[in-house]
């Protein structure tokens, strides 16, 4: 793709880069937190391969195998004991890594703990290295300032298409075809950004199950399964609606701003980081289109969805909310490029428990902002803006911070046309103009209602809709802005001074 700074074979990924950095500093013990057991070995057998100026042999460590040695033979000596293992490690002569799986339970045993001191010393500045995996995190304090400690991300672009890269030569080996012209990959990988290596390998088998192909015919297999694999994260979700920027009725405003936004994001790679869009702030009446505008966004940029869903981050079914926040923000880093979606991004603040855990989320978040990879817009939206810290709002955070209002009577009608053509009705020459008046203080939500309305009784009665079924279906709709005044307007005097109006003129 023109975006995409044209990749070349085997580019280093994030996670390789990390390792190398850690390797490098000469530092013997380190402890990575990840589910991914395979990925870690993986990373190491090249990092061993490829970090030094010669390679390294890589030992592995279980205990139920004990010591595992480069040839993938075990020691002749039992070092399923720990201790032993540690033993075997500490008198072990010349540099070496040796990834030690699911070592944390051992790290209950004081001895255990005392020789991993031990092995600190022995082992400084002797590229004599022991990697600790473990998918918790278990470190006895005695040894916490020995240990490097970090916790894997989930794999990026490189490392995704490497492994794809591999993956398609096991396929053909196997008597497959693969479509392996970069364009194809790049568009797999981008698919599969977002999984685990696991999880992107379990994708590739189902989409080549049934054809014994991969190609760009597989994407939606690939989409449709990281959706089901994303989604279980609980606090990220994949967003496959797709709506068009011409579903969204009005809000002019907005939609030349992001059209605008749209040319600089595609360039983001040459040019300046300062011109890069970073994200959007919409917020406003309720119902008025604000979701649907970021899903706009989204396939207007040519990019997927995401959305971080603030209520489950604040749940603490997840962890601790500042912790599980932190996660999916750099989880998405990893998924770029993608808009990221904070939808209702006060209710943090109306359903956390401490103020101090708030701000510090809040704090978090416009840090990231400044700093997060170009590739991710950032999307937030808001009912209760009047809750938002004013930092929020403060210009240089978002490059924009819109206000969605009640539609004017232009856009009401224009919202009503794109409802009837949505279900298959011509609006040319049915008079929808005559429902201005009726629809004063409507929201987007309510005129979409009244459509849906007005085609179920047609429907049911076997006929055609008319402009009849319209008006009368407008007279049992009491509009939010009528049942709510009071919040209504006071978001509105509220967000006149601090936001752009998403839509041309004031005429309310
Ligand atoms: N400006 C609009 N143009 C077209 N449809 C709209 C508009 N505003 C609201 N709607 C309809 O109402 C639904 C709900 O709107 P939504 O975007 O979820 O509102 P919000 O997020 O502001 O509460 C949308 O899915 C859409 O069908
Ligand atoms: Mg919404």
């Amino acid at each position: 793709m023109a975006t995409q700074a044209s990749p070349s074979m085997n580019l280093e990924s994030k996670s390789s880069k990390l390792l190398k950095d850690l390797l490098a500093s000469g530092r013997p013990i380190l402890y990575i937190m990840t589910a991914e057991e395979q990925r870690v070995s993986r990373l190491l057998r090249e990092g061993a391969q490829n970090f030094f100026a010669a390679p390294l042999p890589y030992w592995s460590w279980s205990l139920t195998d004990g010591l595992i040695d480069p040839n993938g033979i075990k020691s002749e000596h039992d070092t399923t004991n720990p201790r032993a293992a540690l033993d075997f490690i500490a008198n072990y002569q010349g540099p070496a890594i040796f990834h030690m799986k699911d070592f944390h339970d051992a790290l209950h045993e004081a001895v255990v703990v005392r020789r991993i001191r031990d092995l600190y010393e022995l082992c400084f500045g002797q590229s004599k290295f022991v990697v600790i995996s473990s998918p918790i995190r278990f470190i006895p304090e005695e040894i916490s300032r020995n240990i490097v400690y970090i916790e894997l991300n989930i794999p990026d672009f490189n490392e995704i298409k490497t492994f794809l890269e591999e993956q398609a030569t096991a396929i053909v080996a196997k008597g497959g075809t693969v479509d392996t012209s970069e364009e194809t990959l790049i568009h797999m990988t981008r698919a599969l950004q977002g999984l685990t290596l696991d999880e992107a390998g379990f994708a590739i088998h189902r989409a080549v199950a049934g054809t014994g192909h991969l190609g760009m015919d597989s994407l939606p297999v690939l989409f449709e399964e990281k959706r089901l694999l994303v989604n279980r994260s609980g606090t990220i979700q994949y967003i496959a609606d797709g709506a068009k920027i011409e579903t969204v009725g009005g809000l002019e405003v907005m939609k030349k701003w992001l059209l605008e936004r749209r040319q600089l994001f595609l360039m983001r790679d040459s040019i300046g980081a300062e011109l890069v869009p970073k994200g959007v702030l919409v917020m406003g009446v309720s119902g008025c289109g604000k979701s649907l505008s970021v899903k706009a966004v989204a396939s207007c940029f040519e990019l997927p969805l995401y959305r971080i869903d603030m209520t489950e981050i604040f749940s603490g079914r997840h962890g601790n909310p500042e912790w599980a926040f932190a996660r999916a923000c750099r989880t998405m880093e990893a998924i770029a490029p993608a808009v990221v979606w904070f939808d209702e991004i006060e209710m943090g603040i109306t359903s956390a428990e401490s103020s101090g855990e708030q701000g510090r989320i809040f704090a978090f978040f416009l840090t990231w902002m400044q700093e997060k990879v170009r590739g991710l817009f950032v999307a937030a939206t808001a009912n209760r803006i009047d809750l938002l810290p004013a930092e929020m709002i403060r210009k240089g955070r978002f490059d924009e911070v819109f206000f969605v209002d009640i539609p004017m009577d232009e856009e009401r009608i224009e919202i009503l046309n794109i409802h009837l053509k949505r279900r298959g009705i011509d609006p040319t020459g049915f008079g929808v103009e005559r429902m201005t008046k009726l629809t004063k203080g409507w929201t987007g939500a309510e005129c979409e209602q009244c459509v849906v309305s007005a085609v179920t009784r047609a429907k049911l009665e076997n006929r055609e809709m008319t402009l009849e079924d319209l008006l009368r279906t407008a007279g049992n709709i009491v509009p939010l802005s009528r049942t709510m005044k009071e919040q209504v307007d006071h978001i509105r005097s509220w967000a006149r001074d601090r936001a752009a109006p998403a839509s041309l003129g004031d005429h309310r």
